[in-house]
């Protein structure tokens, strides 16, 4: 890929998972042996799910034009090397994944209930990504292109320790670079980091658990009741609040997924109208495995935001693109590319 015809670099800086599925119609209680109806072993992790997502849903003829680069670490075993080798086939750049030695490659342990929606239960053994600790050197070389003419956007997520540094080092040291933050696993962030994003993609449970983080209990509460009476309303008006607490001068956007039911977003241009899109509606035996779902979804959101469409196109675009995802079991495998998505969108 040549430097010069590149218009737009995403980076993911995030988890790089082996996952260990298996799949049950529900799930055994405490002392409980039940035999399971299948086991299958999948590509992962929310890192690497997000940049499986962006790449794969960049059209075809359009990905000379855009850099995607991953930024993480493996251990010295089989999974880390064929994540490394899934990563380069899907056209990511991995110059900046390390492949640490003596240490374990991240796993994820997950459960997957058949006869619940797909839903799932994961348990994750983090290994090397709990190393992932870029020095300055290191970021540095990671966002070494400073051309204010090439779009550039970073997506974190929380399953690797450094968001925090992260975060203050873009907002310091590369401030045009638009900060897309999904706070999955959630942990508690103070209100001025908040105030360095760009993009906050949260899923209902991170919206209220961010909105803990941000509100006072009372306003919170408030909230909740809407929320009680009125799901869509009451998330919209809390996407709308949120907007307010993160990076006012950028893109200044806010999306909360409601799996199933649709999502929403609240962005500078939409103020307070309703920015609400349902879920395309999938017969309960067709959904399989919603692991991934929201990975896909933010990954459809960026791509979209980096080929220069709407917010409104991107976000039903990310709506068809993860609901293939859930009608396969596995995570960045089943993720859909661009051309069938769009396929889609044209029936
Ligand atoms: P996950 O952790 O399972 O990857 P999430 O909790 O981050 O997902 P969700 O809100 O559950 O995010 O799902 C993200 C998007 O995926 C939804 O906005 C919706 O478009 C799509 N989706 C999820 N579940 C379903 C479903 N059962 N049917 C159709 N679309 C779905
Ligand atoms: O978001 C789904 C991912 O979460 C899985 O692929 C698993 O690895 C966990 O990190």
């Amino acid at each position: 890929m040549e430097d010069e015809i590149i218009n737009s670099v995403i980076t993911i800086v995030g988890s790089i998972n082996y996952d260990l599925v298996t799949y049950i119609s529900s799930i055994p209680d405490a002392g409980e042996t039940k035999q399971s109806n299948s086991f299958e072993t999948h590509f992962g992790g929310k890192g690497l799910n997000q940049a499986i997502s962006t790449s794969k849903l960049i059209p075809r003829l359009e990905k000379t034009r855009i850099k995607i680069q991953m930024c993480g670490n493996v251990g010295d075993d089989s999974f880390g090397m064929d994540l490394e080798k899934y990563l380069v086939k899907n056209t990511i750049n991995i110059e900046n994944v390390k492949n640490l030695t003596g240490t374990n490659t991240g796993v994820a342990v997950i459960i997957v209930e058949e006869d619940s929606n797909g839903e799932n239960r994961i348990l994750i053994t983090p290994g090397a990504n709990a190393k992932t600790l870029p020095t300055n050197e290191e970021y540095e070389k990671l966002f070494n292109i400073t051309d204010k003419d090439i779009k550039q956007y970073v997506i974190l997520q929380n399953e690797t320790p450094n968001t925090v540094e992260t975060i203050n080092w873009l907002h310091t040291n590369r401030p045009n670079i638009n900060i897309i933050y999904n706070p999955s696993p959630f942990i508690d962030l103070p209100s001025e980091i908040y105030k360095k994003i760009d993009v906050l993609v949260v899923n209902e449970t991170e919206a209220l658990m961010s909105a803990n983080d941000m509100l006072k209990d009372e306003k919170l509460r408030d909230f909740k009741e809407e929320i009680a009476k009125d799901k869509i309303s009451g998330f919209h008006k809390l996407a709308t609040t949120l907007r307010q607490l993160i990076n006012l001068d950028k893109l200044n956007l806010v999306i909360i997924t409601l799996g199933s039911t649709g999502s929403l977003y609240s962005s500078k241009e939409s103020g307070d109208d309703l920015k609400f899109f349902k879920s395309n509606k999938i017969p309960k035996d067709k959904v399989k495995d919603t692991t991934g779902a929201g990975d896909t979804f933010l990954g459809a959101i960026v791509s979209q935001l980096s080929l220069g469409n709407s917010i409104d196109s991107a976000m039903k675009f990310a709506i068809y693109a993860s609901s293939l995802t859930v009608q396969k079991k596995g995570a960045a495998e089943t993720i859909p590319v661009y051309e069938d998505v769009a396929k889609l969108l044209k029936d």
